[in-house]
This record gives structure tokens, C-alpha cells and sequence, in this order.
């Protein structure tokens, strides 16, 4: 559980934890409250560190619910190295959308929705992708989905 110290990943980790699956989580500058999981701490803005982790570790899904509003080295570029490493030990990836993907107008997307992001960092927003053709992009996996 890649960001499993934010709100949304530390939920995932505990519900993971009670269905009964072994679960590593990461955080980068919070500590923990959840014993019982193997806690690592890793910044996904660095490619070698986040590949590193998944090469020792080697777990069959990887889930990615890390992120810092306007910081498109953690979101995009983070979650592309995310997607990488998933992919170097053929781990399942399920990514988990922020506005750097979708922009949240409609109720709800499906894997048919083109990503339109509200934000794509602070660079000039024509010439910057949005986060998830580069994590796609970043793939093995025939069926990834968003
Ligand atoms: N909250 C919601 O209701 C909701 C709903 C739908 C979708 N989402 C999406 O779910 C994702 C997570 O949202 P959240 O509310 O759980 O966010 P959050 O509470 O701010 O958690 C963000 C997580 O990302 C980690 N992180 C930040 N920068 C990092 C870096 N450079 N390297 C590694 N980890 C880093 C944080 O670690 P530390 O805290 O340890 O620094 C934390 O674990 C976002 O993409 C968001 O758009 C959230």
C-alpha cells in the first residue's frame, strides 16, 4: 500500500489487514498508527528507491494512494515510478485517481473515460500529459486500468 499513512491508504490498510492479507504499507513523512504492517518509508519522486522497495518486498498488487496536491513530481511523475515498479515484479497495479487524472465534474469514471485532469502541476498545461497516459504508458500489463 503505497501512501498507507494518508486518509485513503490507511483505511485500505486496515481493511486489507482484516480480510486477512500480509501488508506492507509506506509513508514518507508520517508516522504510522496501525501495528501489524510491515511500515517502510519511501519518497515515489525517486525511481531507484521505489524500485528498489518493490524488488524486496515482490507483493502480488501494489496500490498506489499517494499523492501532494500540486506536486506533479509526486503525483505523476511519483505514480509513473509507481507503475514501473509494479511492472518489474508483474505485480497487479491499482492506481487510485486524483485530479492529476480525472478532473471530478462527473459522478463518477469508468476505464472508458478519457483522463482530463483540472490539474497537471504548475508547468505550462498544454505541454504537460496528464498523469494517467504516463502511468498507462508506464504499464506491462495488457488489462491496466485506471
Ligand atoms: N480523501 C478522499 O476522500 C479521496 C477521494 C477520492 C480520491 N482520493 C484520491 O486518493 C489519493 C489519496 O488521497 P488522501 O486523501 O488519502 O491523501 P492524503 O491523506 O494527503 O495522503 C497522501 C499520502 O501520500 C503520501 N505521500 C505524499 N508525498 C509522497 C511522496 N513524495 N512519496 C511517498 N509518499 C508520499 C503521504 O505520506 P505522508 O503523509 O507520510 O507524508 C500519504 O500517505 C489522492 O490521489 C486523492 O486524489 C481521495
Amino acid at each position: 500500500m503505497v501512501g498507507g499513512s494518508g486518509f485513503l491508504g490507511l483505511e485500505i490498510t486496515r481493511q486489507a489487514q482484516l480480510a486477512g492479507h500480509s501488508v506492507m504499507a509506506t509513508f514518507h513523512t508520517r508516522v504510522p498508527p496501525i501495528p501489524g504492517v510491515g511500515w517502510r518509508m519511501v519518497d515515489i519522486r525517486h525511481r531507484d528507491d521505489v524500485t528498489a522497495l518493490a524488488l524486496q518486498t515482490r507483493p502480488d498488487v501494489v496500490i498506489n494512494a499517494a499523492y501532494r496536491q500540486s506536486d506533479w513530481a509526486t503525483t505523476a511523475d511519483g505514480g509513473m515510478h509507481v507503475a514501473l515498479a509494479a511492472a518489474a515484479i508483474d505485480a497487479r497495479l491499482v492506481h487510485v485517481s486524483s485530479d492529476a487524472v480525472f478532473s471530478g465534474t462527473a459522478a463518477s469514471y469508468d476505464e472508458t473515460y478519457l483522463s482530463i485532469p483540472s490539474n497537471r502541476g504548475d508547468g505550462p498545461m498544454p505541454q504537460r500529459p496528464s498523469a494517467g497516459p504516463l502511468m498507462l504508458s508506464s504499464s506491462r500489463s495488457p488489462d491496466a486500468r485506471m
